[in-house]
């Protein structure tokens, strides 16, 4: 991928303004053209010398540097930018800008910026939780500024929690995801997603099911339809809003999910099955509402079809997709499922050790092929549907 873009960064005096060189490196590598503005404190943190070698242009201090300003002014610097990023963004940086202060050469660009501006914060937990700096941060986020981060981690300050900056890897993902729209990676391409929990019926009244939200699920289907991709969205019972453009079908029990899917995916080139269908459901589905009875009670149960293992057994079968959540081995687990339900891919999550995964927000996943894998961070389900989606699109357009 390329990036034809100027990238204009900006670097706080914070201690983790060393990271930002990496984030330098991976923009010059895809193309882009990078320009650095150091604040005063930054400078003693790291060298501008650095930044110049890493970046190839002369590094921008002074507000009012004879030189400099003949070079490139502040004006024409923020109207050369594509975008400006100020990472490490501290405390006080982001203080500045949120009451539109313009006492130095970042903050007066941050004024005469009219691109994307996006701040990664990096400072002390108890400084990150301060309601000042909350304040700040709302304030800028209402006048459209997008914040990246912070991480919750170890601090150089030896504490604990919120306010690590977000990893340069990471940044760099967020950015190019927005400033560079990816060119539709499955155009055309018919693709069936399977999404939410099944409901087991045991009686008029109850059910069995499991503890899955379809976020993920419904976040593939939308990240496909950005891709240009036809889709077909199969789902369990859900309290989300159907991707506008997909083709819904709801369905309840495993074994409508099976009906239903088995039905679709022979029109369908990928299949991604996002579902957490129920292994078993009761045998019997009692006609009137189960009286209380006893001390205990057993449940006679029917192990359900594997959809997945069907849809790849098919001739000739969709590139299909699978899923994987896991609390020990993931790995080995991952792998194994991904041979013997002949699998063209896997996503694995950990649940339960990692933060994510099940009815949250946020996941991290480990996809695995055949012949490779690769990992992505955690982040919102949406971004990582976006990632995943583009690496189902690259094998896909592979094979
Ligand atoms: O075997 P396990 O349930 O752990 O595999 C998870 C993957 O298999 C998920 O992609 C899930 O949607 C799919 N699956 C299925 N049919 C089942 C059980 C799981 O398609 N009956």
């Amino acid at each position: 991928m390329t990036i034809n873009k100027h990238i204009l960064l900006g670097v706080s005096g914070g201690i983790a303004a060393y990271k930002s060189a990496e984030l330098v490196r991976l923009f010059r590598k895809q193309g882009a053209e990078v320009r650095v503005v150091m604040t005063k404190s930054a400078t003693q943190f790291i060298s501008a010398l650095t930044f110049q070698a890493l970046s190839g242009h002369p590094v921008h201090t002074e507000l009012l540097d004879v030189e400099t300003e003949n070079a490139m002014s502040h004006i024409s610097l923020a109207r050369w930018a594509d975008c400006l990023i100020i990472a490490p963004a501290t405390a006080n940086i982001i203080a500045k800008l949120s009451h539109g202060l313009a006492d130095d050469l970042l903050s007066t660009l941050y004024l005469a910026a009219t691109c994307p501006v996006y701040l990664a914060p990096a400072m002390n937990q108890a400084m990150w939780n301060k309601a000042v700096t909350f304040e700040n941060i709302e304030r800028l986020k209402k006048h459209g500024v997008k914040i990246i981060g912070p991480e919750q981690g170890d601090q150089a300050c030896g504490e604990t929690g919120f306010g690590r900056m977000s990893e340069p890897v990471d940044i760099y993902n967020h950015l190019t995801d927005t400033i560079e729209p990816q060119t539709p990676c499955l155009q055309g391409i018919k693709v069936l997603i399977s999404a939410g929990p099944t409901r087991e019926p045991l009686d008029p009244v109850r059910y069995l099911t499991n503890r899955s939200s379809g976020k993920m699920g419904y976040a593939l289907a939308k990240a496909a339809l950005k891709a240009g991709a036809e889709v077909t969205l199969v789902s369990g019972p859900v309290a989300l809003i159907s991707p506008e453009n997909a083709h819904l079908i709801k369905v309840e029990t495993a074994e409508q999910m099976y009906k239903a899917v088995l039905s679709e995916a022979v029109n369908h080139a990928i299949y991604i099955g996002a579902a957490a269908v129920a292994d078993y459901s009761p045998i019997v589905i009692n006609s009137e509402k189960i009286k209380k009875q006893g001390e205990q009670t057993t449940i006679l149960m029917q192990k359900s079809k594997d959809i997945l293992a069907e849809v790849s057994a098919l001739t000739p079968p969709p590139f299909t997709v699978g899923f994987a959540a896991e609390t020990q081995d993931l790995e080995a687990y991952a792998r194994e499922k991904l041979t013997r339900k002949k699998l063209d891919m896997i996503a694995a999550n950990w649940v339960g050790k990692e933060q994510g995964g099940f009815d949250s927000e946020e996941n991290a996943l480990h996809v695995y092929w055949a012949k490779g894998d690769k990992t992505l961070a955690m982040t919102d389900k949406t971004k990582l549907a976006e990632q995943l989606i583009r690496l189902i699109a690259e094998r896909f357009n592979n094979e």
